[in-house]
């Protein structure tokens, strides 16, 4: 079966429950500062999860091109890739489980016809401390289902991937998991931020029947990454919001579906190669052809370079074509690495000029004509991008990879930061792939040796990593540091005047002044912005001490340190808190603290070395329900 054909009847399936097609977002978020790339068909949604209405209605479909560099060291076997199409289906406070879990069962079953035998679904195992109740309703309504298909559905409870492991599938059809059946945006009910939705998940697994590895644990079951299963698909039943004490539900139950598209083609296929996959397989094909090595002739190594090559340069396609052009900063960084790394893995397989570039380009073109034209419109253009690319890295990969080998003969167990800074400084080797490089040799590049190095060069060569970990600030002057301060008093304020809800959706700080996105439902009122204004300036009046303190995360979180949006953190975090008058380093008083939050610093020592008036200097919207400060210590 086609790719376009199972997406075109996924489209007209939930057109005829009552849904409205709508069109895939850009890879590129609009207007959202907590991230990167769109990674899933609910993040340009989010929004519309939390109450505000949608202008299509309160169902939805569509196929959304989505991006993660999450599994980027997963590419590379028969399954993971870091562009892929997720097939979406919304429920804005509409149906629930009772339709949800029976159309997606009669999608897979009746359009598609995968027999019910091979499909495997899981559930929410619950957990009685944070009140959240197993979710044995999912587990009824796929009894039933089962049942009507002449199946005894025998339920499990795993609880997690290690059981799983140790127990297997104990001839199980329904299995209960904790962490693996719940969806956040940030990951398990721990990891959520405080007004963060979320809620339990029910997914459905094809069994492709292949052998089970031992690599991956004793026994296998269906959240084991051997390979044997695939998931097909989740519906997140998002009905909670996340509260600074616990749960809460949110004002309407919502379902959030998502399915791999090139996954539910694969079992429609029953061949558990994704790459074989319609929209996939004339690009393999054109990598074949240039590297004179087919796919179905070359052996294992030869295939995951053939389909790390494919997955970056259809991934790299994808994002040129939504505006992201090669550079040293953030998405452009991404998209270099993607390339480089493609053009690397080439040559592994000896292809030493750019002629693969053309057909490459023209068989993603091709693959994709009919649903997202613009690919074959704007295929001159990315040719020459990824051209331009290519000649730039080209020509220092030989000497690159001679300078690499040495360095590697000569080290003990590392590579140094210096010589990591020095393969990309004059061989535009990405750090990441200095690792991969190292890695194979069983050597590690010292990470922190590397950023000094690179801080130290600091020029124009900046990547969103290095951005981080200078927290988001432009520079390390005494200004800056003391708007960093006025930045965490000013997000206290937000949220002692427009409630706790309010939480920060990036920032930006220069010498002169601060920016602060932060999520909220609307415009503030100029009486609001007074009082947000009187605030800060009464805090600086009163000196009060600023304190870093290092601990748990898990201490942090239960002191209710404020957590940026969408970060995972290390198990011990720095904790900047403000306030009392009396606070000590070793004494910090965290109860009476006005202001509390993970950060890496740096901060001035006491507000009374803020000096100046706190001012806004503009309050504006930046999208749905994020709106962004700028303000000044004049
Ligand atoms: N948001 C869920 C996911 O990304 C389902 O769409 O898996």
């Amino acid at each position: 079966m086609f790719a376009d054909e199972i997406r075109n009847r996924y489209l007209k399936f939930f057109e005829s429950k009552g849904h409205t097609i709508i069109p895939s977002a850009s890879l590129v978020p609009e207007n959202d500062p907590t991230t990167l790339f769109t990674s899933s068909g609910m993040q340009p949604l989010v929004s519309y999860f939390l109450g505000e209405k949608h202008p299509k209605g309160l169902r939805l479909v569509n196929s959304q091109k989505s991006f993660r560099t999450e599994d980027i060291e997963e590419v590379g076997d028969n399954r993971h890739t870091t562009f892929f199409e997720m097939l979406g289906n919304w429920s804005l406070g509409d149906y629930f489980k009772d339709e949800q879990i029976p159309w997606f069962f009669e999608f897979l079953t009746k359009d598609l016809g995968l027999p019910a035998d091979k499909l495997y679904v899981t559930v929410f195992s619950g957990d009685e401390k944070l009140n959240l109740p197993k979710d044995k309703t999912s587990a009824e309504i796929w009894k039933n289902l089962f049942r009507e298909n002449d199946m005894e559905a025998k339920e499990v409870v795993l609880e997690t991937e290690a059981r799983g492991g140790e127990r297997g599938m104990q001839e199980g059809r329904i299995f209960y998991y904790r962490d693996k059946n719940w969806w956040s945006r940030s990951g398990s009910p721990e990891q959520m931020p405080a007004g963060e939705p979320g809620g339990p998940d029910s997914e459905v697994f094809y069994d492709f029947g292949t052998p089970h590895d031992k690599a991956f644990g004793k026994y296998c079951h269906p959240n084991c990454n051997c390979g044997r299963f695939v998931e097909l698909g989740n519906s997140v039943f998002m009905e909670y919001k996340k509260t600074t004490a616990g749960f809460e539900k949110l004002p309407k139950r919502n379902v959030d579906f998502g399915g791999g598209l090139e996954r539910i083609a694969a079992a429609a296929n029953n061949n558990p190669d994704i790459f074989m996959v319609d929209i996939l397989r004339p690009l393999i094909d054109a990598l074949g052809k240039s590297a004179n090595s087919g796919y179905a002739e070359s052996d294992e190594g030869k295939r995951k370079n053939l389909r790390v090559a494919a997955d970056h340069i259809r991934a790299g396609v994808f994002l040129i074509s939504d505006g992201v052009l090669p550079g040293n900063k953030e998405r452009g960084y991404i998209l270099r690495r993607l390339i480089r790394r493609a053009i690397f893995k080439l040559n592994r397989l000896g292809v030493k000029d750019g002629s693969w570039i053309n057909p490459a380009v023209k068989a993603v073109a091709s693959s994709y004509q009919s649903f997202y034209p613009e690919i074959e419109s704007g295929q001159k253009e990315t040719i020459g991008i990824i051209l331009a690319e290519f000649n730039k890295f080209q020509q220092t990969i030989e000497s690159g990879m001679k300078m690499f080998k040495k360095i590697a003969a000569e080290a003990r167990r590392v590579v140094s930061g210096t010589q990591a800074f020095g393969l990309l400084s004059t061989y535009g080797f990405p750090l990441e792939l200095t690792a991969e490089l190292a890695a194979e040799k069983n050597l590690k590049v010292d990470d922190a040796g590397f950023k000094k190095e690179f801080e130290k060069h600091q020029t124009s060569s900046r990547t969103g990593s290095a951005q981080k970990f200078k927290g988001g600030l432009a520079d390390s002057s005494k200004e800056t540091l003391r708007l960093h301060t006025v930045h965490h008093l000013l997000l206290r304020a937000l949220q002692e005047v427009l409630g706790k809800s309010v939480k920060q959706r990036g920032s930006n700080i220069t010498a002169e002044r601060l920016r602060l996105d932060f999520s909220y439902h609307s415009k503030m009122m100029p009486a609001e912005i007074k009082k947000v204004e009187s605030m800060v300036n009464e805090k600086i009046k009163e000196s009060l001490p600023v304190v870093k303190t290092i601990m748990p995360k898990s201490e942090a979180l239960k002191l209710g340190a404020e957590s940026e949006f969408g970060q995972t953190y290390p198990d011990h975090v720095s904790v900047y808190s403000i306030g009392p008058k009396e606070a000590t380093p070793d004494n910090p008083r965290y109860k009476e603290t006005f202001s509390m939050e993970f950060c890496g610093g740096p901060h001035v020592k006491n507000t009374s070395e803020l000096k100046g008036v706190f001012k806004v200097l503009k309050e504006e919207a930046v999208s749905a329900g994020v709106r962004r400060i700028k303000a000044a210590l004049l």
